[in-house]
């Protein structure tokens, strides 16, 4: 199922058990020094995972630092996301020849806070979930669906604009039949360094968990 979800020229890696309890570079550890046992283990998780792909592809990044903020550092010829959450971490890698950035995001499927949805959707997005639920069912967490494409745009778009979206800022519009979705930026800073109108992405929902991906095959501009 995650074969076919994350198909070449993606490279993915799902921590093994062993990847979330087994300390990485000191370099790296120093980034969790004063972090909560739990806060180690996802990130130990993720940079053992990373460095397992890194290892199948022959690429030599023996420290996966952050960037600007939290994002990973990715080797030059690079990009990728990853994500944890109870029970599974996933990192994806893509080369630059096919990506110009890459946002993945996992959550549990369960319902959104209802507190939440407000924050996180716009009208036009519940309106397309109450359609949603008419046809396929009450039962799926679709709150949290939009919820998780909102992430994984953040993590597409940050590393491009080292610009934070607010969650109403994109539009998610899914595609049931195809499991995709369109995200537009609504409202993107005044002058970004690389403007992004829309990206298009996947999802799955798999065990007791909702993927979304965003590759962005857009050439990434100059400078
Ligand atoms: C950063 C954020 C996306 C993390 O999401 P999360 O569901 O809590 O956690 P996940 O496990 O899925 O993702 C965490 C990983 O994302 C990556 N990440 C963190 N900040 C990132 C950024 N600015 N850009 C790209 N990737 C980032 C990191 O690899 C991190 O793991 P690590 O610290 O162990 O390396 C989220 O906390 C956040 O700040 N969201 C607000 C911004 C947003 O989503 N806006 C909506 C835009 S439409």
């Amino acid at each position: 199922m995650l074969d076919d979800f994350f198909q070449p020229p993606l490279h993915f890696k799902v921590a093994e058990p062993w990847m979330w309890e087994t300390p990485v570079s000191p370099a790296e550890e120093t980034l969790v020094e004063r972090a909560v046992d739990k806060r180690k283990r996802e990130f130990r998780a993720g940079r053992n995972a990373a460095h397992s792909l890194f290892n199948q592809l022959g690429i030599n990044h023996p420290h996966l630092l952050k960037a600007t903020q939290r994002e990973p550092a990715w080797p030059a010829g690079w990009v990728g996301s990853i994500s944890h959450t109870q029970g599974i971490c996933v990192v994806v890698l893509a080369s630059t020849c096919h990506a110009a950035s890459v946002g993945l995001d996992v959550e549990q499927a369960t319902p959104l806070n209802p507190d939440l949805r407000d924050m996180i959707c716009r009208p036009e997005e519940l309106a397309q979930i109450s359609r949603l639920r008419a046809e396929h069912g009450a039962a799926l967490a679709y709150e949290k669906l939009i919820f998780s494409a909102k992430e994984s745009v953040h993590k597409a778009y940050f590393p491009l604009n080292h610009h934070t979206l607010d969650f109403l800022d994109a539009r998610i519009d899914l595609e049931w039949s195809s499991q995709s979705f369109v995200a537009s930026i609504l409202n993107p800073e005044p002058a970004p360094k690389h403007p992004v109108a829309r990206f298009e992405g996947r999802f799955l929902f798999h065990q007791d968990w909702i993927f979304t991906l965003i590759v962005n095959t857009a050439p990434k501009s100059p400078g």
